[in-house]
């Protein structure tokens, strides 16, 4: 007898990337920054560990959101720090959606959304993007009206592409929330600084921000929300008191305020993004033009599975992700690799093995 909700019970639950414990791999499998973040950061760490532990962290954060709404142009109130920016989806789907109500998010991309909304019990129906991966609005839009909430990564995962504001808008649905998953945004050649929440849609949208990647610190497990001051405060009431421990708000906002250190590595990963894609093209891949830290290959014949065990074997861990129920995919079934951007010599190493493998 099982005494999960039955909700509960039905999942497989959500699986994240393999993170392997020994050493000497290539990992190109969960997008993890290759270079380290800013050096402000573990000063701060030490100093904030050699403070005070045993008092409790601010539970709103106040000294990180002040530093990122200097970097933003907003007030502080428009900021919720969260333990990753997947907390925040999680406190996203507990703020606003009931059980029984629908959530979408666009199909394939961060399957994660999936999850949240079994455990809220809610429904979740899924955008089908056009083989191009472009949004198809006109089988969206029906779905949207009915939606109460929207996820949308941009850049999007696994893909790497991003939408313009105008498609996103056309995502907000009329009685609901549309959360923009950025857990990417600086990677972009031109990132957005949260101007689609000075839209007329504006106070409809939540815009969700990752620490994990742009700024190297997938360790520490830091993201923030930002969203009009009236979605923040209900956001507030959902999240767990102290969600932010001391050293992760002293850390995160320590990096915050060094740009410079988060700009440099995104533009080296930007770099290398170009250089890899020419190269994976160069050996007979299909690659989208990445706007993320990271790039979707397929190749016209498929065996994607057998390359990423021969690469595995090497000791070159990327990720092989199949997408079933993609209509215009051959069997309705996509599949491919999604390929991290590491350092030079990191991808130079794949490049090599690819070269022998394909
Ligand atoms: C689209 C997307 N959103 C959110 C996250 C999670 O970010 P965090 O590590 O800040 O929880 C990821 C992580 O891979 C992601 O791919």
């Amino acid at each position: 007898m099982s005494l999960f909700r039955p909700d509960i019970e039905r999942i497989a639950g959500y699986m994240p990337g393999e993170q392997p414990q020994d050493t000497g791999w290539i990992k190109l499998n969960t997008n993890e920054n290759p270079y380290p973040p800013s050096p402000a950061v573990v000063e701060a760490i030490r100093t904030a560990a050699g403070g005070r532990l045993n008092i409790y962290p601010d539970p709103l954060g106040k000294r990180f959101c002040k530093a990122a709404a200097n970097l933003f142009n907003l007030e502080p109130d428009w900021f919720l720090p969260a333990n990753g920016s997947d907390e925040n989806l999680t406190i996203l789907m507990r703020s606003f959606v009931d059980p029984h109500e629908f959530v979408a998010y666009p199909y394939p991309s961060y399957i994660l959304y999936e999850t949240l909304a079994d455990i809220q019990g809610a429904k979740c129906r899924r955008l089908m993007l056009n083989a191009d991966y472009s949004i198809n609005h006109a089988t969206a839009r029906p779905i949207v009206e009915q939606t109460k909430l929207v996820f949308v990564p941009n850049p999007n995962s696994p893909t790497g592409n991003r939408w313009s504001q105008d498609d996103l808008l056309k995502l907000v649905p009329p009685k609901g929330v549309l959360v923009l998953d950025e857990a990417y945004g600086d990677f972009a050649d031109v990132p957005h600084r949260g101007e689609i929440l000075k839209s007329e849609l504006g106070r409809q949208i939540v815009v969700t921000r990752s620490f994990s990647k742009s700024y190297s610190l997938a360790g520490l497990r830091f993201g923030f929300a930002i969203a009009h001051p009236d979605m923040i405060r209900g956001m507030q009431k959902v999240k767990d008191s102290y969600n932010c421990d001391t050293l992760s708000l002293a850390g995160a906002t320590a990096a915050l305020e060094d740009q410079a250190t988060m700009q440099e590595n995104a533009r080296k990963i930007r770099a290398t993004r170009t250089r890899m894609t020419s190269a994976l093209r160069e050996l007979g891949f299909t690659v989208v033009d990445s706007q993320a830290n990271f790039v979707w290959c397929t190749r016209p014949n498929g065996g994607h599975k057998e390359i990423y065990e021969a690469l595995n074997a090497r000791k070159i861990l990327i990720r092989y992700m199949k997408f079933p129920g993609v209509t215009w995919a051959a069997n309705e079934f996509l599949d491919g690799l999604r390929i991290s951007v590491g350092t030079d010599d990191e991808i130079n190493g794949l490049l090599t093995a690819l070269r022998q493998i394909v």
